[in-house]
C-alpha cells in the first residue's frame, strides 16, 4: 500500500458519511488502480501449505475459495458496513437470498416468528409456504400497530421482522419503538432497509438488530444486477456467514463490484429520487382522477412525526390509488404511459411503474393481498431520476387514457 494511501486510511473513519462512501473499500493493489479491481476467480492460492492450513483452519484472512470470499465481495460489505454503522455485513446472491440466510441462520423449527404484513410478496411466500412447512410458526401483524407486536410479544418469539415504508402501500414502523418492544422480550429485531438505505435511515442505530438489503435495488441504481446484504454485530452476522458458505447462496465478484460502484454515488442519487418523488407526489394528489397518494415525502402522510423522527427523507417510492375503477382502468393507465418503464424493479435512475395487485404481489392469495392493503386499483411508482415535468407528461398521458 502507497504511504498516502496508508494516511488515508488512518483518518478515514472521521470524515463524513458521504466521504467514506466513496473511499472505504478495498486495498489497492501493487497495479495502483484507481478504480476497484474485480477478482473474478474461483480460488485463491497458497505460496505453502502451512499458509494454506492457517487460513482453513484459523481464517487467517486470507481468501481461500468463491463461495466463502472474495476481495471485491469483503470490498462492498466492508463500505456498506460503515454506511449502515454495521460491524459486520454479509453479501448474497440476492435479497432473497439475504432474507432466506437470514432465516436459516436465526431460526430452527418450533420458533415463532413475527413478520410485518408491509412485506415484499415474495418474502411472505418463502415464510408462509416454506418455513412453516419446516416448522417455524408465523404470525402477521401490521406494521402501524405496534401494541399488537407488543401483545404478540406476549408469548416468546425468536424474531421479528418488518419493511419500512412497507412496499407498495408506504406505512411506517416505528424502529424504536419496536426495537424497544423486541428487546424487552428477547427477541431478534430484522428490518429490511432497501427503500431508505443508509444515506435516509439507519436501523441499526435506532434499535435492530440486523438490517437486510437487496443491493439489486438503489445500491445498484441502475437496474444492471441482483445481490443482497445482511447486516449486524459480528455475533449476529457470524451465524450468518456460516449458512452462506454452506448454502451457497454467495453473491458473484462482478455483482458485488456493481454494488460497491453503486455505493459512491448512493448519497447523491437517494436525495435526488427522493427530490423527485415528492414533486410527483404533489402533483398527482392534486389530479381529480386519483383517489389517494401514499408518499413518506407528503404533509398529508398519517405519520408524519415519525417520519420527520426516523427518515432523512421520503424516498423515492410512492403508490396511488385511482377514485373509479379497478384492474382494467389501471391497465390502461399503464399501457398508455411511455417514458416510465413497465416493470416490477425499483431503485434504478430510470423511473419503472407497475401494478401490484398483478406483478409484485400477484402470486399471493386474496386474503393475503387484502390484509397487505395491495388493492386492485393502487399503481406503484418508483421515481428515477427524469426531469419531473417528463415524468408528469407521462403519468397526464396514462390518466387521459381513464379519463371518464
Ligand atoms: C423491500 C424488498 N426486499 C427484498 C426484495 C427481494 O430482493 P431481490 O429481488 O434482490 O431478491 C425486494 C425485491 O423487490 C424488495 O422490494
Amino acid at each position: 500500500m502507497m504511504d498516502r494511501d496508508k494516511r488515508l486510511k488512518s483518518i478515514l473513519p472521521t470524515l463524513s458519511g458521504a466521504t467514506q462512501a466513496i473511499r472505504t473499500g478495498l486495498d489497492r493493489t501493487p497495479e495502483r488502480e484507481h478504480s476497484e479491481p474485480i477478482f473474478t476467480t474461483s480460488s485463491f492460492v497458497f505460496p505453502d501449505a502451512a499458509i494454506m492450513a492457517d487460513a482453513f483452519m484459523n481464517n487467517s484472512g486470507l481468501s481461500i475459495y468463491g463461495r466463502v470470499d472474495n476481495p471485491t465481495v469483503d470490498g462492498f460489505c466492508k463500505r456498506l458496513a460503515v454506511m449502515e454503522r454495521a460491524q459486520a455485513c454479509e453479501a448474497t446472491a440476492s435479497g432473497m437470498g439475504a432474507i432466506l440466510s437470514t432465516l436459516m441462520a436465526h431460526c430452527q423449527a418450533g420458533d415463532r416468528i413475527l413478520v410485518s404484513t408491509g412485506v415484499f410478496g415474495a418474502t411472505l411466500n418463502l415464510v408462509k409456504n416454506f418455513f412453516v412447512k419446516y416448522g417455524l410458526e408465523v404470525e402477521l401483524l401490521s406494521p402501524t400497530d405496534i401494541s399488537a407486536w407488543e401483545q404478540a410479544l406476549s408469548r416468546p418469539a425468536k424474531l421479528a421482522y418488518c419493511e419500512t415504508p412497507s412496499n407498495p402501500t408506504i406505512e411506517i414502523v416505528d424502529i424504536e419503538a419496536l426495537g424497544a418492544i423486541c428487546r424487552a422480550h428477547q427477541c431478534l429485531f430484522v428490518v429490511d432497509n432497501c427503500f431508505m438505505t443508509p444515506v435516509l435511515q439507519t436501523p441499526l442505530s435506532m434499535g435492530a438488530d440486523l438490517v437486510i438489503h437487496s443491493a439489486t435495488k438503489y445500491l445498484d441504481g441502475q437496474g444492471r444486477v441482483l445481490g443482497g446484504a445482511v447486516l449486524g454485530p459480528a455475533e449476529l452476522v457470524e451465524p450468518v456467514t456460516a449458512f452462506i458458505r454452506s448454502g451457497g447462496v454467495t453473491i458473484s465478484a462482478f455483482n458485488a463490484w456493481i454494488f460497491l460502484k453503486g455505493l459512491e454515488t448512493l448519497d447523491i442519487r437517494m436525495k435526488a429520487h427522493s427530490e423527485n418523488a415528492h414533486q410527483l407526489a404533489a402533483w398527482l394528489v392534486e389530479q381529480p382522477q386519483i383517489a389517494h397518494v401514499n408518499y413518506a415525502g407528503l404533509p398529508s402522510h398519517p405519520q408524519k412525526q415519525l417520519i420527520d423522527r426516523q427518515m432523512q427523507s421520503g424516498g423515492g417510492v410512492l403508490s396511488f390509488s385511482l377514485k373509479d375503477g379497478g384492474r382494467e382502468e389501471v391497465w390502461s393507465f399503464l399501457n398508455a404511459t411511455c417514458l416510465m418503464s413497465l416493470t416490477a424493479n425499483l431503485g434504478d435512475v430510470k423511473t419503472t411503474i407497475c401494478h401490484p395487485a398483478t406483478s409484485t404481489h400477484g402470486r399471493l392469495d386474496d386474503a393475503d393481498r387484502k390484509l397487505m392493503g395491495i388493492s386492485e386499483n393502487m399503481i406503484r411508482i418508483a421515481v428515477g431520476l427524469e426531469s419531473v415535468d417528463d415524468l408528469i407528461e407521462d403519468c397526464e398521458r396514462g390518466l387521459a387514457a381513464i379519463a371518464p
